[in-house]
């Protein structure tokens, strides 16, 4: 029995969601443990369409325990919309148990005004955030100026911290973003209602995860957005504000790296990004308007078009390495049926080096990096009826073994369409001792 956290390889998007759902089956316990609202985790479920941005993808389990941990930014409007959303739709099973920490930070009103300003600067760089506020919501929690969930139980303490930071904020948007100031009453008035709203689910989320480990459950830590997203790792800038990368799935739930038994990467069969930075196997042509219209790659958050490109195993190869990935999920093959040929990236080449392994570091150097590919017969036949392996296509058996071969990480489970049940399931992640 163990432990197994669930990592994009991209940059995001990869279809996390539905793999976290399947997954969360199995477990007991769901984590997040990064990010906020900016995730957008798409799942079908009796054909019905629901997308999550905060709460776990396991709340739809019956009995399941899930965590908000403390190295997520939480709005906790969002996550009352979110709950309401789930309970309308009768989505929320009567035995799931729900917790925030209280010691993640808040998502305030200043940090999505500031985002949202920043980004409108025509003078500014873009990063194409999903304007929510999780970069500076991030930047108060390291320069520790930050309101944590906690905080909002000390009404005195709250309100000091509120005008405190309101001082400095409302400088910022009067002075530098010429913006109307935020009122503090207001904001103080609201937090606090809420905070009753949402006091039941409060809680030190550390212990409950440390309780349940004691006691055998298992425990799926669900990862937001992809590995080169990572604010480390990743194309910075153009990357989220939190470690996306497997190691962040300890602290930012307060639990030992002893916990983490597997981590299982998720990787589309094609690669997207939402907003601005590289991508060297970017298809601007009728292939990746194929890719984004069969594979409705629109944002989950925002609603944008995804950039669509070729599958790039220079980012998988990077992400399998940073994260300790042993085991892949390969997620939407189905929407590369129909295409004459398919292509993989093998590595980069510029006039000086090659690449196989690693991203260069500089934004300069990758731009300058011309793709390599390897190219594939395509396949017509419809392939989500699927359920093994050997019920593929010889084409798309021959494109999985070479993706598998580049990644050096085991293919566990391929999805071939959007509903649970269709997915060709090799091995599971939470019994196999090997991966
Ligand atoms: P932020 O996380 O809103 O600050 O946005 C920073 C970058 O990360 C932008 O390029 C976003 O499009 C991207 N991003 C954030 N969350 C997600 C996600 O869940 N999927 C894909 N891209 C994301």
């Amino acid at each position: 029995m163990a432990n197994v956290a669930v990592i994009g390889t991209q940059w995001g998007d990869e279809g996390k969601g539905k793999i976290v759902d399947l997954y969360a089956e199995k477990a007991d316990v769901v984590a997040r443990f990064q990010g906020g609202n900016n995730a957008g985790h798409t799942l079908v479920v009796k054909g019905r369409k629901t997308i999550l941005h905060l709460i776990p993808s396991g709340i739809l389990h019956n009995g399941k325990t899930c965590i908000i941990g403390n190295g997520v930014v939480f709005d906790p409007f969002v996550f009352l919309e979110e709950l309401e959303e789930l309970k309308r739709g009768d989505l929320l099973p009567p035995d799931t148990k729900l917790r925030i920490s209280e010691k993640a930070h808040l998502i305030m009103p200043y940090h999505r005004r500031i985002d949202q300003a920043r980004e409108a600067r025509s003078s500014g760089k873009k990063i194409g955030t999903t304007g929510r506020g999780i970069g500076p919501a991030y930047e108060d929690k390291a320069a520790r100026t930050g309101i944590r969930v906690g905080d909002l139980y000390e009404e005195n303490l709250f309100r000091e911290k509120l005008r405190q930071a309101l001082e400095e904020k409302n400088f910022l948007l009067a002075n530098f973003f010429h913006e109307k100031p935020l009122d503090e009453e207001e904001i103080a008035a609201q937090y606090l209602a809420c905070a009753e709203k949402i006091k039941p689910y409060v809680a030190d989320t550390s212990l409950i995860l440390d309780r349940e480990a004691r006691q055998g459950r298992k425990i799926l830590f669900e990862g937001a957005q992809g590995s080169h997203l990572d604010v480390d790792h990743g194309t910075y800038p153009y990357v989220t504000s939190s470690n996306t990368v497997a190691a962040n799935a300890s602290s930012g739930s307060g639990v030992g790296p002893h916990l983490l038994d597997r981590v299982v990467g998720i990787c589309k069969a094609y690669t997207t990004r939402v907003g601005e930075g590289p991508f060297p196997t970017e298809l601007k042509d009728e292939i990746g308007d194929h890719l984004q219209k069969v594979g409705q790659e629109f944002g989950a958050t925002t609603g944008r078009k995804r950039r669509c490109g070729w599958l790039d195993m220079v980012l998988i190869r990077q992400a399998v390495r940073v994260s300790g990935i042993s085991a892949l999920a390969i997620t939407k093959l189905d929407v590369l049926t129909g295409l004459d040929k398919v292509k993989i990236c093998v590595g980069y080449k510029t006039a000086e080096a090659e690449h196989t392994h690693a991203l260069p570091s500089s934004n300069a150097k990758l731009a300058a990096c011309e793709p390599v590919f390897e190219e594939f017969d395509g396949w017509k036949e419809d392939i989500s009826h699927a359920r093994e392996i050997a019920e593929l296509p010889a084409n798309t058996r021959k494109y999985l073994k070479r993706l598998e071969e580049l990644a050096d990480a085991r293919i566990i489970l391929v999805s071939v369409g959007p509903g649970r049940e269709e997915t060709i399931v090799l091995e599971d992640p939470f019994l196999n001792k090997n991966l």
